[in-house]
C-alpha cells in the first residue's frame, strides 16, 4: 500500500506533529509513505520524496511544515488537476491525506470527484472548517495573539490610549473573538458583528467618559484599515490612539500542547480509516475526541459563534 500527503495553504503551528503522526502511523501498518513538497502545486510538479521514521524525528515541536506549503489557484482548474491524478496513478498512489483549510479542502473535494481516495486534516489558523470545533494550529495562533494583545494592553494602559489591533482570521472571526475573550477586549469586529464606525466611536467615549485607562478593539483582517480607524477614534473622541497590526506573527512558533496532541490523534485517525479503506473523510474535534464526517459535510456551513458574541457581552 502507498501513501501520499501534503500540507497545503497557509501554514498552522502543529503540521509537522500532523505530518510525524501520519508517517509513523503509516510505517507501523507497513505501508510506503510519500512526502509532496510545497501542496498541491508539488502534487502537479511531482515533487514526491519517501518518507522513513527518521525523516518526521525532532519536528513534533517545530513551527511551519518541513514538506513546504503554497497555493496554488489553477488548482480550480480540471486540466490541472488531471496532471495531479496522472502523477499519482503513475506512482501508484493508493490513498492522499491533505493537511490544511478550507481551500485545500476545497481541492481535495474536486480530487475524490476524479477518483483519488482522500482523507482531509483540518489544519490552519483560522478555524474556518466548520464541521471541526477547533482546526490544528488554531489555539497556538490565539496563544500567539494573546501574548501580544497583552503587552499591547501594558502600553495601552500605561499612556492611557485605545489601541486598535488587527488580528488574522481571512473570512472567519474565530481567532478575533477568542483573543478577545482571552485579553478582555472592550469591542470585538470581526463580519459576524458587522463594523459600524459611529458604534465604535459612541462606545471609545463611552468608555472615556467611564473614565476607562485604556481601550483594547480587536478587528478581523478585511474589515478597515486599522491604522485609519485608529486615527479617526483619536479626532472624534480625543482619546489617544494607536494601531496594531499583529501579522504573519501568529502563523508562527513551536505548536501547544493541545495542537501536538490533537495533530497526532488526526494523523492517527487518517491512517486507521485508510487501513478500513475508508475514504472522502475529513478528521474532526470536538475538543479533543476525534471523529470524522464527509469532506463536503465539513465545509457545508460557515462557521458562526453566536454563544462567543454573547460571552464577551456579558464580561467586557
Ligand atoms: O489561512 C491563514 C492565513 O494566515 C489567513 O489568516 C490570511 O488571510 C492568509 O492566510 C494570508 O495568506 P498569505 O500567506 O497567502 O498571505
Amino acid at each position: 500500500m502507498k501513501i501520499a500527503l501534503l500540507t497545503s495553504g497557509g501554514d498552522a503551528p502543529g503540521m509537522n506533529a500532523c505530518i510525524r503522526a501520519v508517517v509513523r502511523t503509516g510505517l507501523y501498518y507497513g505501508y510506503e509513505v510519500y512526502g509532496i513538497r510545497e501542496g498541491y502545486k508539488g502534487l502537479v510538479e511531482d515533487e514526491f520524496v519517501e518518507m522513513g521514521r527518521h525523516d518526521v524525528s525532532q519536528i513534533l515541536d517545530r513551527g511551519g511544515t518541513i514538506l513546504g506549503s503554497a497555493r496554488l489557484d489553477e488548482f480550480k482548474e480540471k486540466a490541472t488537476r488531471k496532471i495531479a491524478i496522472d502523477n499519482l496513478k503513475r506512482r501508484g498512489i493508493d490513498y492522499l491525506v491533505v493537511i490544511g483549510g478550507d481551500g485545500t479542502f476545497r481541492g481535495a473535494i474536486d480530487l475524490e470527484k476524479e477518483g483519488v481516495k482522500i482523507i482531509a486534516i483540518p489544519a490552519t489558523i483560522d478555524n474556518d472548517v466548520s464541521g471541526t470545533e477547533y482546526t490544528v494550529g488554531f489555539f497556538s495562533a490565539l496563544d500567539t495573539s494573546m501574548e501580544a494583545i497583552d503587552k499591547l494592553r501594558d502600553t495601552s494602559f500605561s499612556h492611557q490610549r485605545c489601541t486598535v489591533v488587527e488580528v488574522m482570521g481571512r473570512d472567519c472571526g474565530d481567532l478575533s473573538i477568542y483573543s478577545g475573550i482571552a485579553c478582555g477586549a472592550e469591542m470585538v469586529i470581526t463580519s459576524e458583528t458587522g463594523f459600524s464606525e459611529t458604534d465604535v466611536m459612541k462606545k471609545v467615549q463611552k468608555g472615556k467618559d467611564d473614565g476607562k485607562r485604556h481601550l483594547i478593539i480587536v478587528v478581523a483582517e478585511n474589515i478597515t484599515n486599522v491604522g485609519q480607524l485608529a486615527k479617526k477614534i483619536q479626532k472624534n473622541t480625543g482619546y489617544d490612539s494607536r494601531a496594531s497590526v499583529l501579522g504573519y506573527i501568529q502563523r508562527g512558533g513551536s505548536p501547544s500542547a493541545f495542537d501536538r496532541v490533537l495533530a497526532s490523534k488526526m494523523g492517527i485517525l487518517a491512517i486507521d480509516l485508510i487501513k478500513e479503506d475508508v475514504h472522502n473523510q475529513a478528521i474532526v474535534s470536538k475538543g479533543l475526541h476525534i471523529d470524522h464526517m464527509l469532506i463536503e459535510k465539513a465545509l457545508s456551513t460557515k462557521v458562526d459563534r453566536p454563544d462567543l458574541y454573547q460571552y464577551l457581552d456579558k464580561i467586557r
